[in-house]
């Protein structure tokens, strides 16, 4: 039995299979199976009503896992599907189990582009939750080696796909009201997604808790991680080391598409040099994908 077939005879049983995406690695449990679902948010140590991502092979299966899906739900996806973009949308019940959606009443669905993915959600052929196979609150896995690294033992399968070629986790829109509302920014640009949707959308990722997940406290490494412009840097790079802190300068890509691709690869690194602080430089640019990097950098350092 190839790879493929004996990851999606995994999920059947119940068990967890963790699988590369574009975004990030995932840990994918049967969204149907209440038990494999404990079991998931056990393993990730993540608090019972944060809902998860559940991931489909096909755009078509949205009707499956939804009821009343709007217009705009539906341009979205055939723009960005397969790709980094979650919608919410109202839960259809009976289909995905409550402890998948922390017993909310919408569903957050994606379809993902990456070869392994699609592969294993179509053996597998139903609805795959799926966080990012990190521990709760820690750096997302952009490699099966990061993957290894946090879950090795606790977890049946970890299918290699490579490393992840976006890096930061889809962006997730709610469409379940007036108007779509960017609950937590990522892999789609808000530039694309406006231009899709005919105006801007608003953004409720902080203050009000949308997305539960999208907590200060996500996203950060062992070490003490502090923003700096590019001027700022090295004067304070000097005064940090002057302190006899260790410090980790993140080496940050101009291109921003290159910034999301390594930047949770570089908090990993850092951490394993046992540094005090990692000094990050943020990006300026807030409409493409250097939203998702200044976000998440934020959130590494709010911790
Ligand atoms: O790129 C990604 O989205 C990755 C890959 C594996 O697909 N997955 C991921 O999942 O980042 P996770 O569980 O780490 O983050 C899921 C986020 C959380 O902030 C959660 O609160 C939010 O999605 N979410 C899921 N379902 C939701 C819902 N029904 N309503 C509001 N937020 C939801
Ligand atoms: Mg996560």
């Amino acid at each position: 039995m190839d790879e493929i077939a004996a990851a999606a005879d995994v999920l059947r049983n119940g068990g967890l299979v963790a699988f590369p995406t574009e975004t990030v690695y995932g840990l994918g449990a049967d969204a149907t199976n209440a038990q494999a679902l404990h079991r998931l948010y056990a393993v990730k140590g993540r608090p019972a009503d944060h809902p998860v991502i559940v991931h489909v092979a096909r755009a078509a299966q949205l009707d499956d896992l939804a009821r009343d899906v709007p217009e705009m739900a539906r341009v979205l996806a055939r723009a960005c599907w397969p790709g980094p973009l979650t919608l919410v949308v109202a839960r259809r019940p009976g289909v995905v189990d409550d402890a998948a959606t922390g017993g909310r009443d919408t569903v957050g669905v994606r379809v993902p582009n990456h070869p392994v993915a699609l592969a294993l959600l179509d053996a597998f052929g139903g609805p795959v939750a799926a966080p990012s196979a990190n521990r709760f609150g820690k750096v997302s896995p952009t490699t099966a080696a990061h993957v290894r690294a946090d879950l090795d033992a606790d977890v049946e399968m970890i299918l290699d796909g490579g490393p992840c070629a976006v890096g930061v986790e889809s962006t997730i829109v709610d469409v379940t009201g007036e108007e779509p509302v960017i609950l937590r920014v990522g892999g789609v640009s808000e530039a694309r997604l406006a231009q899709l949707a005919g105006a801007p959308l608003a953004r409720r990722t902080d203050g009000e808790i949308a997305a539960p997940g999208t907590l200060p406290s996500h996203y950060a490494p062992e070490a003490r991680v502090e923003l700096v412009t590019a001027t700022d840097l090295d004067v304070r790079a000097a005064a940090l080391r002057a302190t006899g802190a260790r410090v980790v300068v993140l080496d940050a890509p101009t291109d921003p598409e290159e910034y999301a691709r390594v930047l949770y690869a570089r908090l990993r690194e850092a951490d394993a040099q046992h540094c005090d602080v990692v000094l990050a430089i943020v990006p300026a640019d807030d409409r493409s994908i250097a939203a998702a990097v200044g976000d998440r950098l934020r959130r590494a350092a709010a911790r």
